[in-house]
């Protein structure tokens, strides 16, 4: 378990904080050493994948298209990202309905100093689950209309959320982390996009270690719905998640939350949700690895279990 100083930095308990900025650092190697092990699964199957790999910033399984439209100081860009849903599983033949943002996408090398701060894994791209949440959502944009969404931990795109307020006509989305730095950068984003459906779409930090706060007492009981990707890997974390989905939903609200199973993370996670002290505030919890054919497939292709 880990605790928080006053500075708000986290501090291991079982060890200094530079041990703890070792362990992002070994994880942070360790999922681009398994993403890249994804591409080459992906580029001896998908003909075009290569030559389209120049532009390509973050697309693990192609359900988005990105493409650098705007430059944005020497250490990030504006890029421009197209969205392509797939009705049938057959990927990138039948587009159903195209969506378009732009995001702001933090790019270049991580400096040290940026691993000193709270955490900035949503910072250092945007992660494969994330891609998986915005292509689901986007198929199933009729249950969120009128609906208020909360997306937690969404790094600094919250691209699902934002996929999804431009898609659809929800009540209010909010997009939440618990970086700073992401919050900055969803800010500048959201200042572009003026065109979303949504009207009332709002960037803010949010620490679920915090959410007892009174700065968040506003957020209680306020959402139909949560969406979350990968957020499930840090383990003194994964019970203050299951606590703000608790807080934030309103009663019957629902939380989607899609991740890899990496490790115990998922699993961990979803013992945490189904224990005594959750029995009474979430009244189902149920897995599916199989929630969506195309998405399974893909999945399973590069030896990922999302649920
Ligand atoms: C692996 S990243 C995923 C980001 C994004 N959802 C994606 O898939 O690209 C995990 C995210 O969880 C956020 N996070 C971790 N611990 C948190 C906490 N205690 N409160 C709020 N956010 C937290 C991080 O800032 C980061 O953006």
């Amino acid at each position: 378990m880990s605790d928080v100083r006053a500075d708000g930095k986290q501090k291991d308990v079982k060890g200094s904080p530079l041990s703890e900025i070792g362990r992002r650092w070994s994880l942070v190697g360790k999922i681009f050493r398994d993403r890249q092990v994804d591409r080459k699964h992906l580029s001896a199957d998908s003909s075009g994948y290569a030559e389209q790999s120049s532009t390509v910033v973050f697309e693990s399984f192609q359900l988005v298209k990105s493409e650098v439209v705007e430059e944005d100081n020497s250490e990030c860009c504006w890029k421009r990202h197209w969205l392509s849903i797939n009705a049938n599983g057959d990927k990138g033949t039948n587009v159903e309905r195209e969506v378009s943002v732009m995001v702001r996408h933090l790019t270049g090398p991580i400096m040290f100093e940026e691993l000193l701060k709270f955490n900035n894994t949503g910072n250092v791209c945007v992660w494969p689950a994330e891609e998986v949440l915005a292509f689901y959502l986007l198929k199933s944009q009729s249950k969120f209309t009128g609906k208020s969404v909360i997306e937690l931990g969404g790094g600094m795109t919250c691209l699902a959320g934002l996929l999804l307020a431009a898609a659809v006509k929800c009540d209010r989305v909010m997009l939440t982390d618990g970086s700073d730095e992401s919050i900055s950068n969803l800010q500048l984003t959201l200042e572009r996009n003026s065109h979303l459906k949504t009207q009332d779409v709002k960037s803010r930090l949010l620490r679920w270690d915090y959410v007892e706060d009174e700065s968040f007492s506003d957020l209680k009981e306020q959402f139909d719905h949560v969406i979350s990707a990968d957020c499930l890997f840090f383990d003194e974390f994964r019970s203050h998640l299951a606590h703000t989905i608790a807080t934030v939903l309103k009663p019957r609200g629902e939380a989607l939350i899609i991740a890899p199973k990496r490790g115990h993370s998922f699993d961990d996670f979803v013992s945490i949700c189904r224990s005594d002290r959750f029995k009474p505030l979430f009244s189902s919890v149920e897995v599916d690895s199989h929630f969506d054919a195309y998405i399974y497939k893909l999945s399973e292709y590069g030896s990922r279990s999302m649920v």
